[in-house]
């Protein structure tokens, strides 16, 4: 037996610690998990009680094609139900399109460190990947066209970006979008989209009009709290959906993920009331770390990247004894800090005692 050469020696991802996990090693009964920027208050009311409706056709497949919640997406974008691809999570959708672009021969462009599944997938197709180190946190879209060449099939642009919440703005992706050779597929991901403030931020479904070769992806896993469920989608020309498609999974979102979905949409208020306390939350991070001169990147997320300037392991371990689970920037190729999410208030209230805590300990050794 041998599996495919280009599984050999990737690792599977790594997900932060387990709240259970955290439980049994260190003895502890109240864990705080700000690791993989989930939503703190949880999801709207309305997708739990669409769930309670669906449980009575547990055992009928679903909507392979998902048409409730294409419908509901489409009227909320402004577009059409047939520039839509659902997939189990937004993770779905980069597999489905690296599947779908990538192969022996070709490579594929992104910033380093960005969210890990582009690489990952692009590897397992056995294409080139072209990493293009950010630049104060932020893409360096000069550097990535230039990485461009007639094998790159397709170009990932983090917006904003996982791990440093840094953001392109409007103008900077026209002129990266202008300048791409039109051989070449830019996938926006947007996982983060709701929580955006930045009034400069680019809105890209209108560009899927001018840009053929543009592709957006957002998710129902952060601001809309349905990470358990798995739904994430991808907006694109008709031709491009229609090519795609054939990748997909034929059931690939359930039943209950797509009812959920399609109530959690209806609910904007609940978003709205979500997003500014993120706001006012993250604010309060930022004055905490200017405060104690700690240097941090500008979010348009509900996380915040805090770089210590020394062992980002070290920092992760002494929120981890305490109860506090967060990501070190070593797993995530900024070393010398790590990623919080942004919790409710009680829980920033906790880190942000631990860190000081521990800028005091650290001063007096
Ligand atoms: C930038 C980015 N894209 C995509 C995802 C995947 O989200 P999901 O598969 O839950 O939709 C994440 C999750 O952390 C992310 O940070």
């Amino acid at each position: 037996m041998q599996v495919k050469e280009s599984l050999q020696g990737l690792s599977p991802y790594q997900p932060g610690k387990s709240i259970e996990e955290v439980k049994r090693e260190y003895g502890l009964s109240d864990i705080i998990k700000l690791a993989s920027n989930e939503n703190p208050y949880g999801s709207s009311p309305a997708a739990k009680a669409a769930i309670a409706a669906e449980l009575d056709r547990l055992a009928v497949y679903p909507d392979g094609y998902a048409r409730a919640l294409r419908e509901k997406v489409a009227n909320h974008l402004g577009v059409k139900e047939t520039q839509l691809l659902f997939g189990n999570g937004s993770d779905e959708v980069v597999q489905i399109f690296c599947r779908a672009f990538l192969e022996p021969g070709t490579n594929t462009v992104m910033a380093a460190p960005t969210f890990p599944q582009y690489r990952h997938n692009a590897i397992i197709e056995r294409a080139e990947v072209r990493e293009v180190p950010l630049v104060d946190g932020r893409h360096d879209l000069e550097a990535m066209l230039a990485a461009i060449d007639e094998n790159t099939r397709i170009v990932w642009v983090c917006n904003p970006n996982n791990p440093t919440g840094t953001y392109v703005n409007e103008a900077e992706l026209r002129a990266f979008l202008d300048r791409v050779p039109p051989h070449v597929l830019v996938v926006v991901d947007e996982a983060y989209y709701e929580y955006v403030t930045a009034p400069d931020y680019p809105q890209t479904v209108p560009l899927l009009n001018e840009y053929e070769q543009l592709v957006v992806m957002r998710t129902f896993s952060k601001a809309y709290g349905l990470a358990a469920l798995r739904v994430g989608y991808g907006v694109a020309s008709e031709a491009l959906i229609r090519a795609v498609e054939p990748a997909r999974e034929p059931f690939n979102t359930s039943t209950i993920a797509q009812a959920a979905a399609v109530a959690a949409l209806d609910d904007q208020a609940f978003i709205r009331a979500c997003v500014e306390r993120n706001r006012a939350e993250l604010e309060r991070y930022y004055r905490f770390c200017e405060e104690h001169g700690l240097k941090y990147y500008p979010s348009q997320t509900n996380f915040l990247f805090i770089d210590f300037e020394s062992d980002g392991d070290e920092v992760f371990r002494y929120l981890l004894e305490r109860g506090v689970i967060v990501r070190s920037g070593k797993a995530l190729g900024l070393p010398t800090g790590v990623r919080v999410t942004v919790g409710a208030k009680e829980q920033n209230d906790r880190v942000l005692e631990l860190i000081a805590q521990l800028l005091r300990e650290k001063q007096l050794a």
